[in-house]
């Protein structure tokens, strides 16, 4: 195999990574909230019912801001069903995920939750602009991030807690361009609601920051006219717009699968380029940043291994269980991310537990970790600092999906001490890649650390009754010598190659 190369060098970077990047998302869906990071009664739940084991595991995974209450369940989502004595909510449909929501976690208990992963942690509430509109988006705010003094602000106070949310972040919406969605709209419908929207609850805080809806996916019918659209009745009330981009291997085509960042690369481009396309036809000199903010694998067209009835309550939905493959091509996705620092300024892997997720529970049993967790947890401790623009020259390869694709995807974060962590995928599945990297000017000798997720079988996965069947391993050989990187990357692998 021809060796794949590229160099670093500190002058040439693309930006820095906004914390952010590493965000994820709790939905009320399936057991995410509930047997999720909520079981009261669980051995190892604390006094508000809060699973410890999940905590520690959120803590190691390094999640940031968490999007919340969601998708699809916000569109139908009444916010004052979920605060106030927790035994006088109401239970309500879901009509999203035709379950039964009992509102026993609500709003408070997200705010408690975050609180407890540490200050890391931040909210990131989604309004209904579904079924609901500019007044309850107002309602929610004063009651969350007003001191005191109203009556929602009181109201707050009276359920027990004295100090603001201080939420900042606030989606308008989730996936308006959705036919799925609950209240979907025409771009020009939404624009003009997330316009008012905006523009109100920046007559309470003008120093929010919102995110637009964009489109649920580069396919969709209406991608990039959306958000031009949207974009043309919110430019100058908004900072963020929004991508969601899931993939999963179909018929069989494992090459394709690998190569998904490809597309997830095009879609953040086509969204900067719709982005800066309506600032100039505005002559504004306002950049409008992106948020990622529903990105994973999910095999959304296997069918359900857990059917279950309407209405149940806390049912197993979307349970994916991630191989080592899910795991390289989830790498690959983090990668593409990174890749983009300068634009991408929040992305949120969905979702945090039980619901397409890196961590996993059973009631009232243990929560371990899935193999995608360990991607997210060596990005989120590694891929901090100044992206580094990484350029590569490497062998190729034929996907039915996009054409040929390169066999390596890296990228490079170089941290404020200097010491620099690669990221890289080999997306072969069956030769090692040679790989050199020339160091120029890093100041870099010494390799800390190659570690690589790969497995002899690509199928391999941790289930509940083999938990630990798939970490990252250490990698021998990797060499530093007279300012060149020299390491072999396994077949289908995610890699992460610390120096200093
Ligand atoms: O994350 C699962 C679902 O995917 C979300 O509810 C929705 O926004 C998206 O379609």
């Amino acid at each position: 195999m021809r060796t794949a190369r590229f160099a670093l060098d500190p002058a040439f970077t693309i930006g820095e990574v906004n914390p952010r990047l590493f965000g994820s998302f709790v939905e009320h869906l399936g057991r995410c909230v509930y047997t999720g990071i909520f079981e009261p009664g669980h051995p190892a739940a604390d006094s508000e019912g809060l699973r410890t084991d999940v905590l520690e595991l959120v803590r190691e995974l390094g999640v940031t801001a968490v999007r919340y209450p969601g998708g699809n369940f916000v569109s139908g989502y009444n916010w004052e069903d979920s605060v106030g004595p927790a035994e006088e909510r109401p239970r309500r449909l879901d009509l999203a995920w035709r379950s039964t929501e009992s509102n026993r976690f609500g709003l408070g208990e997200y705010i408690g939750f975050l609180k407890k992963i540490g200050p890391q942690a931040e909210p990131m509430m989604a309004v209904n602009l579904g079924t609901r509109g500019v007044a309850e988006a107002l309602a929610l705010q004063e009651y969350a991030n007003h001191p005191s003094g109203t009556a929602r602000s009181d109201l707050r106070i009276a359920h027990g807690d004295k100090d603001p949310f201080g939420i900042r972040l606030w989606c308008l919406g989730n996936e308006m361009d959705g036919p799925w969605q609950t209240g979907h709209k025409t771009a020009e419908e939404y624009g003009r609601l997330a316009a008012e929207t905006a523009r109100a609850m920046r007559q309470i805080d003008p120093d929010l920051e919102l995110v637009a809806c964009g489109s649920s996916g580069q396919g969709m019918p209406t991608f990039a006219e959306w958000e031009a659209t949207v974009l043309a009745e919110t430019y100058d009330l908004v900072d963020h717009i929004s991508l969601h981009a899931y993939y999963e291997e179909t018929d069989g085509d494992r090459d394709s699968f690998l190569a998904s960042a490809v597309d997830t690369e095009s879609f953040i481009e086509n969204v900067v380029a719709t982005c800066d396309h309506v600032g100039a036809r505005l002559k504004s000199t306002k950049r409008i940043n992106l948020s990622f903010d529903e990105w994973n694998v999910w095999y959304q067209s296997r069918p359900d291994p857990h059917p279950v009835e309407d209405w149940q309550e806390a049912p197993r939905l979307l349970e994916d269980v991630y191989s080592v493959t899910d795991a390289v091509v989830f790498g690959s996705l983090l990668i593409a991310l990174l890749r983009h620092a300068d634009r991408v300024t929040v992305a949120c892997l969905a979702q945090l537990v039980n619901v397409i997720a890196p961590i996993m529970t059973e009631p009232g049993g243990p929560a371990w970790r899935q193999t995608t967790f360990h991607p997210f947890a060596q990005a989120s401790a590694y891929g901090r600092g100044q992206v580094l623009d990484v350029r590569v020259d490497s062998p190729r390869y034929p996907t039915r999906k996009y054409g040929e694709a390169d066999l390596l995807h890296a990228t490079a974060v170089r941290a404020e001490d200097g010491s620099v962590s690669v990221f890289a995928v080999n997306r072969s599945q069956t030769e090692p890649l040679p790989l050199e990297v020339a160091l120029n000017r890093m100041g870099l000798t010494t390799v800390v650390e190659h570690s690589a997720l790969a497995d002899a079988d690509p199928d391999a996965a941790n289930t509940l009754h083999d938990q630990e069947r798939v970490t990252p391993h250490p990698v021998e050989g990797t060499t530093l010598r007279g300012g060149t990187l020299s390491a072999v990357l396994e077949p289908l692998s995610w890699n992460v190659i610390r120096l200093a």
